[in-house]
């Protein structure tokens, strides 16, 4: 009989299951840059990602932009993302864009959920349930994004805002797909403010996002890349995705510089 392997110390253990799952940085671009300089901004991305080996990384473009970026991201590890995608399948949807549409342009992740999105446009979990599915039957995986606002936070309700908004969404995809999705908490409080979560408060919420998943997927949850955003730059990225359950990062404003963008990808 053996039981040397219940004394084993913690750490390694969680570096195994750390290394099952991908890390990722994907800049969202959100509604910045013509399509002349997104091109540039990509291209200065892709020439100097090029010894980038331990991170997926993912431009976020304006729609406008995805025929153009497709191009200059072709043969590169880069992957192109979409900001949105619609409701609806196909039809008199005045303005939208499918997943089948964004499928079609080598599109392979949509972010879906996001805080403006949710805030301005007043997207419900009903229809971002719909947007997630949609994404997924078109071989599109979804960057679903959760997160609380200042007073959900001062008033410690964050926990279950993540939960909630997880439990109306992923809960209700087939199992199958579950593996296909990815998570990025975003605190609203910290989203364009330059206000960070500390890397501390950022692994207490990203281990208790992974607990919830864990509930519904079981250890399928110990490979969903989970990321951080809100006002993540060079100067702290590195101690954030420190954190064991800190999968990457989904960046807004850095994401503009290529610089910024790489030494964020670099902090890993
Ligand atoms: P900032 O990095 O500009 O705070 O934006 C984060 C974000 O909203 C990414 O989706």
């Amino acid at each position: 009989m053996n039981f040397i392997t219940f004394s084993l110390p913690l750490p390694p253990k969680l570096k195994i299951i750390n290394k099952m799952r991908t890390n990722i940085v994907a800049g969202n671009w959100k509604m910045n840059t013509t399509v002349k300089e997104g091109v540039k901004l990509v291209s200065e991305i892709v020439e100097k990602s090029k010894k980038i080996s331990t991170v997926k990384l993912i431009v976020a473009p304006p729609f406008t932009h995805i025929f153009s970026i497709s191009e200059k991201i072709k043969g590169t590890e880069i992957a192109l993302s979409s900001q949105n995608c619609a409701s609806e399948a196909k039809g008199a949807y005045t303005g939208e864009v499918s997943a089948e549409m964004l499928a079609d342009m080598d599109v392979k992740y949509a972010i879906i959920g996001h805080s403006e999105r949710r805030e301005y446009y007043k997207e419900s979990s009903e229809i971002l349930l719909k947007k997630v599915k949609l994404a997924l039957a078109n071989g599109i995986s979804p960057i679903f994004c959760v997160g609380e606002n200042l007073n959900e936070r001062e008033e410690n309700r964050h926990f279950d805002i993540v939960k909630k908004q997880i439990e109306e969404v992923v809960f209700n995809v087939d199992e199958n797909d579950f593996e296909k999705i990815i998570i990025a908490y975003e605190p609203v409080w910290a989203i364009g403010t330059g206000k960070t979560a500390t890397a501390e408060q950022a692994q207490e919420i990203h281990a208790y996002i992974r607990e919830v998943l864990s509930g519904e997927f079981g250890k399928k949850a110990e490979i969903t890349s989970i990321l951080y955003g809100g006002s993540c730059k060079p100067s702290n990225a590195k101690e954030i995705f420190s954190k064991p359950d800190v999968d990457g990062g989904l960046i807004g404003g850095a994401s503009l510089n290529a610089d910024d963008f790489i030494a964020i990808a670099k902090s890993f």
